[in-house]
């Protein structure tokens, strides 16, 4: 059997959706004023778009159209950038590079880019609700889901736990990288479902949720190692943050050989949780590239 062709299949999908993000930033739908610049600038050319692949690729193996699903993979992918957004604040990590360039606050100023992020957000749930080519308990199933992961119990949650820096144990730091960074991913793979699917199957979910968890723990550790062995031209960022800041990674309670290791098994175990859906070559296929990842 042919090996499924990951790297055309992201290069194509980033593509699709940096389309469909331009046509709902433009200055004709959101305007030219800075705020709306600092979003487009937040947003538009650059990021490697796993979230809205994730999305794309659910919907697809499940049989929702590229249209049925994109507003939600444009959705996730503008919760994403505002994440970023703010996570490079002086306030949070400070970081003055991003995709390359410099932070949004960098180019705007910190009020404008925590407006960016807020107006990101909203924007990412009129989009995401009001998805007029899925079916309607599709739509509010997805805002939902993204409410609920991007929020306290998700992504902010994580973050605010992150901003202690110091997690008590590697059991403690797995729940935050969960929070921080397997909720959205989560909720990518949710939504590509839901776009399929507005009953959905709860032994489906939970397959999914498996491997979106064990998918964002292997990501974050690889970007806890990126941070240290990486090289900021390829990354986009700086190298360093964390010791920067003083936060204890996945790094406080392993070696850099042991840690990807550790991602390893933690890929292996996503993939397994996935095996028996069928078409699912792609979501192996996207875990096994991570894997190798530069960037
Ligand atoms: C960066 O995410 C933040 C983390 C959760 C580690 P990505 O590495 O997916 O960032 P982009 O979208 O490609 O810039
Ligand atoms: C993940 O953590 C950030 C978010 C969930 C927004 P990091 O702070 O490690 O992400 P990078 O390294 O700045 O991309
Ligand atoms: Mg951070
Ligand atoms: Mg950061
Ligand atoms: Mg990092």
């Amino acid at each position: 059997m042919k090996s499924f062709d990951i790297v055309s299949a992201l290069k194509n999908n980033s593509e699709y959706i940096e389309s469909f993000l331009s046509d709902i930033l433009s200055c004709e739908a959101i305007g030219d004023g800075d705020l709306a610049d600092a979003m487009r600038y937040a947003v538009l050319g650059g990021g490697k778009r796993i979230r809205a692949f994730l999305v794309m690729e659910t919907g697809r193996i499940f049989g929702a159209t590229p249209e049925m699903c994109v507003p939600f993979a444009a959705g996730i992918e503008m919760i994403h950038a505002y994440s970023l957004v703010h996570d490079d604040l002086p306030a949070m990590d400070n970081d003055d590079m991003r995709r390359g360039k410099p932070s949004c606050h960098k180019a705007f100023g910190e009020a404008t880019a925590l407006l960016a992020g807020d107006a990101l957000l909203s924007l990412a749930f009129e989009v995401t609700a009001g998805n007029k080519n899925a079916d309607p308990r599709s739509a509010a199933l997805t805002a939902a889901e993204y409410g609920r992961l991007s929020g306290v119990l998700g992504m902010a949650g994580g973050q605010e736990i992150d901003l202690g820096g110091n997690a008590g144990s590697y059991d403690e730091l797995c729940r935050m990288y969960n929070l921080k960074t397997g909720a959205l991913i989560c909720a990518s793979l949710f939504a590509g479902y839901f776009a399929a699917s507005p009953v959905p199957d709860q032994k489906i979910i939970e397959k999914l949720k498996t491997y979106g968890l064990m998918l964002g723990l292997a990501f974050q550790i690889q970007d806890d190692v990126l941070d240290v062995c990486g090289d900021e031209a390829v990354i986009g960022k700086p190298v360093g943050s964390d010791s920067k800041n003083d936060k204890h990674t996945s790094l406080a309670y392993m070696s850099v050989d042991e840690a990807i290791h550790e991602y390893e098994v933690l890929t292996d175990k996503a993939i397994d949780a996935i095996s028996d859906i069928p078409g699912s070559e792609s979501l192996t296929a996207l875990a096994l590239h991570l894997c190798k990842r530069n960037n």
